[in-house]
């Protein structure tokens, strides 16, 4: 089998989407979009892969961490220069190179592998991933010859009149033979336009050296969106938020209103859940079996939901944790709270984490029974079993033993609490 590896180009600037940020870590349903690709690249099984980066190289390094390597494109003189910085990486390199741009975040593994295999069984110099959309302005165009072979890929910028209605685009993604891309890549001339290196150009120098140029289409127009705008990135989290949820769906949640529910990549939720209308699950959320979420919860990263948990309207958690058969079902906040099982937390109960510079910690004990529009000023224990009655403020570093009932402002204990 032919060694492989990917060249993933996230140098440029998106001065298109008029941020401060840069274009390829802005967030698609909770990760930024070079996260998706990267993800996809990974997929197609272990090969070294080089992120090409350039606009906020040390941002984009940081996101990428460690492990993955970067080279750094100086000059943003366009996809073919972003190429040739990350080619002397590959100089001894014999096999395939995968090509990717960091803005097509809808791009499946599936389509990456179906693209590396087409490319190796036709024996392809370039096999370049394209689709078929209703909307082509913007995109470069695949270009076709009289026998239906792809002989150029022109930018829209330089599009001839009879080659608008193309509607057949380029998504950006590419694999190349190692030596082909080495020899044709030199040979691209700058574009007199945009004074910029074009790789899509090298599809060109390739048909008239009569290298041979392969093309896939994706399944779905959706996958080969590049995201270069808001508008584009709205679009492209819409779609990836409805394969989000229809995985979801298939794994037995049930999912009441999926154009009002807003789950992030990378959250777990377990069978038999029933998320309710105007959710939203950001982060590393963890939701056990047989709950009941929503309506019109928010739950925020580092939160862990046992099972048989309900949380009902206008609540928020974050950075929590809450036990088995525990009921928060109307408009409560919890932050940095671990709450045990079976334990009640009543509308309206706050709990006060933050003093204006840190963050603090509130325990809830097993069976505890926070009363209505109670605040918890951490940090504060509620043991086991305990009460706090409607309004209580539980003052910083209280603690209300096990079996014990507190009430009053700030609360006092008043005596142990009777059984039922
Ligand atoms: C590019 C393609 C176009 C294709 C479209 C698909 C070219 C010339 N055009 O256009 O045919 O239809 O993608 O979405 O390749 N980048 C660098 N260094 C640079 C310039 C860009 O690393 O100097 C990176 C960007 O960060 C981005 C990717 O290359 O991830 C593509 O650049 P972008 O400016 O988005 O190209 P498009 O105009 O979308
Ligand atoms: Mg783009």
């Amino acid at each position: 089998m032919k060694e492989l590896r990917a060249i993933i180009l996230a140098a440029g600037k998106g001065t298109r989407m008029k941020s401060d940020m840069p274009k390829v870590l802005h967030p698609v349903c909770g990760r930024p979009m070079l996260a998706y690709v990267i993800e996809a690249v990974r997929s197609v099984g272990s090969l070294i892969s080089y992120v090409v980066v350039g606009h906020e190289a040390e941002k984009v390094k940081k996101f990428l961490g460690p492990d993955i390597k970067t080279v750094v494109q100086k000059d943003l003189l366009g996809t073919a220069d972003a190429v040739r910085c990350a080619e002397g990486e590959l100089k001894d390199f014999k096999g395939d190179v995968l090509v990717l741009c960091g803005d097509t975040p809808l791009l499946r593994a599936e389509t990456l592998k179906a693209l590396i295999k087409t490319h190796r069984q036709t024996g392809a110099s370039c096999t370049v991933l394209t689709t078929v959309v209703s909307n082509p302005s913007g995109y470069g165009r695949i270009i076709r010859g009289a026998d239906g072979q792809a002989v150029a890929i022109r930018e829209d910028k330089d599009l001839l009149k009879s080659e608008r209605s193309i509607r057949e685009i380029n998504v950006g993604v590419y694999c190349f033979k190692s030596e082909s891309l080495s020899k044709t890549l030199p040979l691209i001339e700058m574009n007199s336009k945009k004074k910029e290196f074009y790789l899509t150009d090298i599809v060109e120098v390739m048909a008239a050296r009569t290298l041979k140029i392969e093309t896939l289409e994706t399944e779905t127009p959706q996958e080969g969106w590049g995201i270069n705008t808001q508008i584009d990135l709205a679009n492209a989290a819409a779609v990836l938020r409805r394969r989000i949820l229809e995985e979801f769906m298939l794994d037995g949640i049930s999912i009441e209103d999926p154009a009002t529910t807003f789950i992030s990549d990378g959250v777990k939720i377990g069978s038999g859940t029933v998320v309710k209308p105007f959710t939203v699950i950001e982060g590393d959320v963890v939701i056990g079996k047989n709950c009941v979420i929503g309506p019109f919860a928010h739950f925020r990263p580092g939160t862990r939901i046992g099972n048989q948990v309900e949380i009902g309207n206008f609540t928020e958690i974050s950075r929590s944790k809450i036990g088995d058969k525990s009921f928060m079902k109307h408009f409560s906040f919890l932050g940095d709270a671990v709450a045990g099982c079976e334990v009640n937390i009543g509308a309206g109960v706050v709990t006060a984490n933050y003093d204006g510079k840190d963050k603090h910690q509130t325990r809830l004990g097993d069976g505890a029974f926070i009363g209505s529009d109670s605040i918890l000023v951490a940090p504060v224990k509620i043991g086991k079993r305990a009460v706090t009655g409607a309004g209580c403020v539980v003052a910083k570093d209280k603690t209300v033993p096990d079996d014990h009932v507190m009430v009053g402002v700030p609360g006092k204990v008043i005596g142990k609490r009777k059984t039922q």
